[in-house]
């Protein structure tokens, strides 16, 4: 059963799936069918920034549309703040802010401030509250400044923070921030993620979708991996690491390993992975481990008769555990 009430969960959703169905070539025209969603389970705590990560074309823009009410899903169930997407679309417009990625959707040519002017307008926030709610979203997101400049001068940094300003504008309690920070140089990702952080501690929900490990990392104390259409970890970050069944990771590298010597350090105690690929001229071995504490001497000794072997140990990263859960086959 899912939960109907103001403090239940902000996201619940139940065996969402979403198909398209398109038509491909010019006079052949050949159907193809995406299942783009294939039945994703989730529940999203009020008050946190929650992330869905996963590589391109996984599902996370169709699931974010989905959960903002924009694209309606071909089955399933999906309640935002206890409220049906499908159905009750005008108690939750108000309530949610959409910051799709990308630079549509704002007019060039005229201000920052007008532009969040027009928007106000559109999202009936009342005309005596206007001006001041716009100061002070410009101010959250550090635009004062160049409020007044036309957007078409704004660098990619400055338009993705006037998108969040558009976002918060009336004040939603949930947020969905599709790949923020896509397209943007360090620096103004890192503002970016700053930013982000910020908002949470006036107690608004994020719902956060990107395809950089390290980002959720940073962000997300809990986050979900999709993968094809498909959850395939819901965790914490610390969580995610013991999935795999080693909080260390172990590097070896050499010239060439044979085929027995890779056997046999997935046979050694503690051992709970080993993968090999090419590494520039070399190759190199990625071992998950519990403890380090005896494993690198044993992988050395495993590994006699490579004078240029190199053997280093570092934290398993969630990038580690992303690519283990996501990327297999792409080893
Ligand atoms: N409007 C659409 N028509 C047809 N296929 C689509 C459409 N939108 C998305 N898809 C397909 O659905 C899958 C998931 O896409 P998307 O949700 O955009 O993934 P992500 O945001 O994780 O990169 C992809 O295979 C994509 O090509
Ligand atoms: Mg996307």
């Amino acid at each position: 059963m899912l939960t109907r009430s103001n403090d239940g969960p902000a996201i619940e959703v139940r065996d969402v799936r979403r198909v398209f169905e398109s038509r491909k070539g010019f006079l052949f025209r050949e159907r193809t069918r995406t299942e783009a969603l294939k039945g994703v389970d989730l529940t999203v705590e009020r008050g946190s920034i929650f992330g869905l990560l996963g590589p391109n074309g996984a599902g996370k823009t169709t699931l974010t549309k989905i959960l903002s009410t924009l694209l309606l899903p071909t089955s399933g169930t999906a309640l935002v703040l206890g409220h049906d997407v499908t159905k009750e679309t005008d108690w939750l417009r108000p309530r949610m802010g959409l910051v799709l990625g990308g630079e549509r959707g704002l007019y060039n040519r005229i201000s920052g401030r007008d532009n969040l002017r027009y928007f106000a307008d559109l999202y009936g926030v009342p005309l005596t509250e206007r001006e001041g709610r716009i100061r002070e979203v410009l101010e959250r997101v550090g635009l004062t400044d160049a409020a007044d400049r036309r957007t078409e001068e704004y660098s990619r940094g400055m338009k993705q923070k006037l998108h969040i300003a558009r976002g918060i504008l009336h004040r939603p309690e949930i947020l969905f921030l599709d790949e923020p920070t896509i397209g943007l140089d360090p620096k103004s990702a890192r503002e970016t993620r700053k930013l982000i952080r910020s908002l949470v501690t006036d107690g608004v929900t994020i719902f956060l979708t990107t395809h950089y490990m390290f980002e959720a990392e940073e962000l997300c104390p809990k986050l979900a991996i999709l993968s094809k259409g498909r959850i395939v970890a819901r965790d914490t970050v610390d969580g995610l690491r013991t999935l795999v069944g080693g909080d260390r990771t172990i590097e070896a590298e050499a010239y060439g390993f044979e085929d027995a010597e890779v056997e046999s350090l997935k046979h050694l105690p503690g051992v709970s992975k080993v993968v090999a690929e090419e590494f520039g001229p070399s190759m190199r071995l990625t071992l998950r481990v519990r403890t380090t504490e005896t494993a690198i001497a044993e992988v050395r000794s495993a590994l006699p008769g490579h004078p240029e072997l190199a053997v280093r140990d570092r934290r398993t990263s969630l990038e580690d555990v992303y690519l283990d859960l996501v990327e297999e086959e792409a080893r």
